[in-house]
């Protein structure tokens, strides 16, 4: 039985006093879910520090959005997994598609920073989907097998046991416009095909795969009864407390 795993990415949102008053609520409540579920935040770097050091003791984790796969050096404006380990973090998202769209990550960029994290401790939450254009020509499948192929080339089959895989069809992203259950199944299984192709079917069954995609609460249930699916990499509903927390509960209580 895999564990359930929630991650809220707050993307470029929230100053460290607010990111702090959230993750406060978040932690305080931690003890109610914390048992059934993996929880991590994900802030801006800026907030990482001291949003780790809230919620420090609580059980919930906290991740970064990014990290750059050297370990130091003339890099301007990057941060090393050593940076991220230093500061509270135990996971790091790799590979997001605002990333890949907007900031030039490839699938090559995204396997230096899984092999650079996962050489650092750091627990790697890889980021695939299409996008509506590869939907609709009949590529999807094709597409996400690519993107973790190209991510976990050279990962052992230990290390790639520990990775998350969110599936996030690009499509579904902020847009409130979720894939269905029956979908973000079928990729999680097209996910762990690849995945079992590539190691073994000891390897492609321990691996957690989230949807990731316009989750909130009202949804939530839809994804967590799918067996495939092990949890939800979660965008605009992350940044409040109710709703994060709606989310974690609906995930625990439809895998029971
Ligand atoms: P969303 O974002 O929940 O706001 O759609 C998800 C993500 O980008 O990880």
């Amino acid at each position: 039985m895999r564990r359930s795993i929630i991650a809220g990415n707050w993307k470029m949102n929230k100053t460290i006093p607010d990111g702090v008053a959230l993750a406060g609520a978040l932690s305080d409540d931690a003890a109610e879910f914390i048992d059934g579920c993996d929880v991590v935040l994900c802030p801006p770097f800026t907030a990482v520090k001291a949003v780790a050091d809230r919620v420090a003791e609580s059980g919930v984790d906290v991740g970064a959005q990014d990290v750059f796969w050297e370990a130091s050096g003339a890099f301007t404006g990057e941060v090393s997994c050593e940076m991220l380990v230093d500061a509270g973090c135990s996971w790091v998202i790799i590979g997001h598609s605002e990333r890949r769209a907007m900031f030039g990550e490839t699938d090559d960029k995204v396997n230096k920073k899984m092999k650079a994290a996962i050489a650092a401790g750091l627990k790697p939450i890889i980021c695939v989907g299409e996008t509506l254009a590869q939907r609709e020509e009949g590529s999807a499948d094709e597409v996400v097998r690519r993107q973790v192929e190209g991510a976990f080339a050279g990962v052992s089959g230990d290390d790639a046991s520990k990775a998350v895989v969110a599936y996030e069809p690009v499509w579904a992203i902020g847009t409130g416009r979720a894939s269905t259950g029956e979908d973000a199944n079928s990729m999680a299984g097209v996910i762990r095909d690849t995945l079992a192709k590539l190691y073994s079917g000891d390897v492609s069954e321990a691996v957690r795969i989230q949807y990731g995609g316009s989750v909130k609460p009202g949804n939530m249930a839809e994804f967590a009864q799918q067996p495939e699916v092990d949890g939800a990499l979660v965008g605009g509903a992350s940044l409040k407390a109710a709703d994060f927390i709606g989310i974690i509960t609906a995930m625990i209580d439809s895998k029971k």
